[in-house]
């Protein structure tokens, strides 16, 4: 039978307080047959459960504001990293996949660590327990390990080829493959301004590759093809790994830092695999951190961080606040990528279609509860 957790799960704040949290998907997350107590909330307002609640809903909207710092910093780091000529070869992307993912693992041990007051001897039962004596339910990990290993790869070749702007506008293309997935693996259901928004979002997306005028920027349109394939395949990823993940996290009772783990071990040995795969060549001649300097440790260190926190609000919020979080986002790189960095001139038809995709973003968080459709685990 699936188990809720009761002490971080933000399902207990949909509960108390309907009105004032779009994260209603969690409603049918909570199966029926459950222990949780969600069928009345008589339960749950004893003030353990208040503070509970409150501390959740802060680090829901902390982590929801660190998201779109990161997003920011990372996609014009990245795009910068990935542009800048300098001598000797560049930093090799599939290197800097496998850092930001032993990095993730070091920071989650030490997460779960802190949950067990730092007692060495209770990390190692918990490993032991939960994934040597589980191996099936470790093995399920490989899945989106995978998925999230050639996405984070892909975002290198996406960047590498698009501005920072376009990139976060068609990304924000995960919002529908996420909302489908949704539907069909999770069994939630979608409302009518859902629907419409998904429609919206497309429209924008299109607008948004509109080919430009200038001859500058069509001498580009083979890269920019390249750039937009690798972000269609990264949202599919993005939408169907998420979801998975989710529905791995809201139904078993360890902690979201002890999943990482388990997802960064598979996305670290996949990493490496495709590290020798692609780049074998170079990395016999000039070593695995050729090129490296200041800027591709702040990738990857950023890379690392946004890891945590799409891990954090995947627990704690949901996958909408996750889209407003890229609006936003999309609002300050191309703030920042005109004035700034002044490598961007936007087109008419770019501002119509971001201007789309965040109406689209914000129409779709306004559903606030959706008919209730339990998930059979
Ligand atoms: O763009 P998207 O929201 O799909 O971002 C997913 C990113 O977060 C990937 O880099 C993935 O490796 C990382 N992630 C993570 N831990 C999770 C979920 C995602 O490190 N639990």
């Amino acid at each position: 039978m699936p188990i809720v957790d009761l002490e971080t799960d933000s399902s207990l704040e949909v509960c108390c307080n309907e009105t004032t949290n779009s994260s209603s998907s969690k409603e049918h997350l909570i199966p029926p047959d459950s222990k949780e107590p969600s069928s009345s909330c008589s339960s749950s307002t004893s003030s353990g459960t208040m503070t509970s609640a409150s501390q959740s809903s802060r680090i829901k909207y902390l982590s929801l504001g660190v998201l779109v710092v990161q997003t920011t910093s990372l996609v014009l780091t990245m795009r910068y990293s990935r542009t800048l000529q300098e001598e000797g070869p560049r930093y090799l992307s599939s290197t800097a996949v496998v850092c930001a993912e032993g990095l993730k693992i070091l920071v989650c041990c030490l997460l779960v660590l802190k949950e067990h007051n730092f007692s060495l001897w209770g990390f190692q039962q918990l490993l032991k327990e939960e994934i040597v004596n589980k191996p099936l339910d470790t093995l399920k990990l490989a899945i989106p390990a995978g998925i999230y290993t050639l996405q984070n790869n892909l975002l290198y070749v996406a960047l590498s080829n698009l501005d920072a702007a376009t990139y976060q506008v068609t990304y924000q293309l995960k919002i529908l493959t996420t909302a489908l997935f949704s539907v069909s693996m999770l069994g939630r259901r979608l409302g009518l301004y859902q629907w419409l928004s998904l429609v919206i979002l497309m429209a924008g997306v299109a607008l948004v590759q509109w080919p430009a005028d200038s001859p500058a920027e069509k001498l580009s349109a083979g890269s920019q093809f390249v750039g937009v394939l690798a972000v269609f395949i990264a949202c599919v990823s993005s939408g169907f790994a998420g979801v998975y993940f989710e529905k791995i996290l809201k139904h078993t009772k360890q902690s979201v830092w002890l999943r990482n783990i388990q997802l960064g071990v598979f996305s670290f040995v996949f990493g490496l695999f495709g590290m020798f795969l692609y780049d074998g060549a170079r990395l016999v001649d000039d070593g695995m951190f050729q090129g490296f300097n200041t800027i591709t440790y702040t990738v990857i260190f950023l890379q690392a961080v946004g890891g945590l926190v799409v891990a954090a609000v995947i627990k704690y919020a949901d996958n909408i606040l996750k889209g407003f979080a890229g609006s936003l986002s999309i609002l300050a790189s191309t703030v920042i990528s005109f004035f700034w960095l002044g490598d961007f001139v936007p087109t008419s038809f770019f501002l119509v279609g971001a201007l789309l995709v965040i109406t689209a973003t914000f129409l779709y968080g306004l559903e606030r509860k959706p008919a209730p459709s339990p998930v059979k685990v």
